[in-house]
């Protein structure tokens, strides 16, 4: 069968998802919305832009969940976004309920589906997806340790002067303010980010990658960044269906890894068709496992609360 992906909410990330689905060739792409209208246009919009951009996917836009039936993987955007001022975890019981709804109704039609959560605050957001989902902790993940690493990227690649190919960026950690960026692993054209650039210029990269999100719903002021979740999620699916063991950053459910359990939090993952093929455990310092297991304790109090 085709590879097929749904992606339930058609605001802004779910949308550039989908469209960066089909310019990745995905072949069935289902864009579910519960408002009417909403994601039908969006699928017909994208659709038509095939005849531009030279994909041909098949692109269907629907408020009904019939249409996800055998979905490989399903993206959930679905949630309300951060409004300024709106710390990711004000959101964490409105954007539960909304889950719990979305995780019910894509089971229901696509039983052996891997869920990748998007919707905030993420970490608890995939904890909970994955637990009331019954689904086995390969086939739960979610999306934003490679939105992060891409945001620390651009940002080294700004300061130093170099083109974003040639830089490398470590964060794992939680998607809020205890993320862990780790400059000690980064790199510019191969050479330690601590060769290259200042302690001063670090800390400043490390603040801003920590604060990327907040950054942009700052400028936005009506809602929060869209195009690099977006295109972080499709890359994520499109590596799920197409089985091919990048190692992503993703936020995955840990069973004693960097001596931390029970919780979901941004890690180095290999990943394929069953999902989470394998959780990469790198060697880090005294101080980065310590922030690790911080941002793991506070993930949990926050699962503990829904
Ligand atoms: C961000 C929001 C989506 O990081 O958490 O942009």
């Amino acid at each position: 069968m085709k590879p097929k992906i749904s992606v339930v909410g058609a605001g802004n990330v779910g949308a550039q998802c989908a469209f960066r689905l089909a310019q990745r060739n995905i072949p069935e792409i289902v864009l579910l919305d519960l408002v009417p209208g909403l994601a039908a246009g969006k699928a017909l919009d994208m659709s038509q832009t095939g005849a531009i951009d030279g994909f041909a996917s098949n692109i269907i836009g629907t408020t009904d969940y019939q249409e996800t039936k055998n979905s490989n993987v399903a993206v959930i955007t679905a949630g309300l976004a951060r409004k300024p001022g709106m710390s990711r975890d004000d959101l964490i019981s409105k954007n539960a309920a909304i889950i719990s709804d979305v995780v019910q109704n894509v089971i229901k039609h696509s039983p052996n589906i891997i869920l990748l959560i998007v919707t905030n605050p993420l970490d608890v957001m995939t904890y909970h997806a994955l637990k009331l989902s019954g689904l086995p902790k390969n086939r739960v993940l979610g999306m934003a340790p490679l939105l992060d690493a891409a945001r620390m990227q651009y940002f080294i690649s700004q300061m130093a002067n170099a083109h974003l190919k040639e830089v490398y960026a470590e964060v794992m950690g939680s998607h809020g303010d205890l993320m862990l960026p780790i400059s000690r692993l980064s790199t510019v054209q191969g050479k330690p980010l601590t060769a290259v650039l200042s302690a001063e210029q670090i800390k400043q990269i490390e603040e801003r990658t920590t604060n990327g999100g907040a950054e942009i719903v700052n400028l936005l002021k009506t809602g929060s960044a869209f195009y690099a979740p977006g295109s972080a999620a499709a890359k994520m699916a499109a590596a799920i269906v197409n089985d091919t063991k990048e190692v992503i950053n993703s936020c995955c459910y840990l069973e004693g890894q960097y001596g931390i359990t029970d919780v979901c939090i941004g890690v180095p993952a290999k990943l394929g068709r069953q999902g989470v093929a394998e959780i990469k455990e790198l060697i880090l310092s005294d101080a980065e496992i310590a922030t690790l297991r911080k941002a793991a304790a506070a993930v949990k109090e926050l699962c503990g609360k829904l």
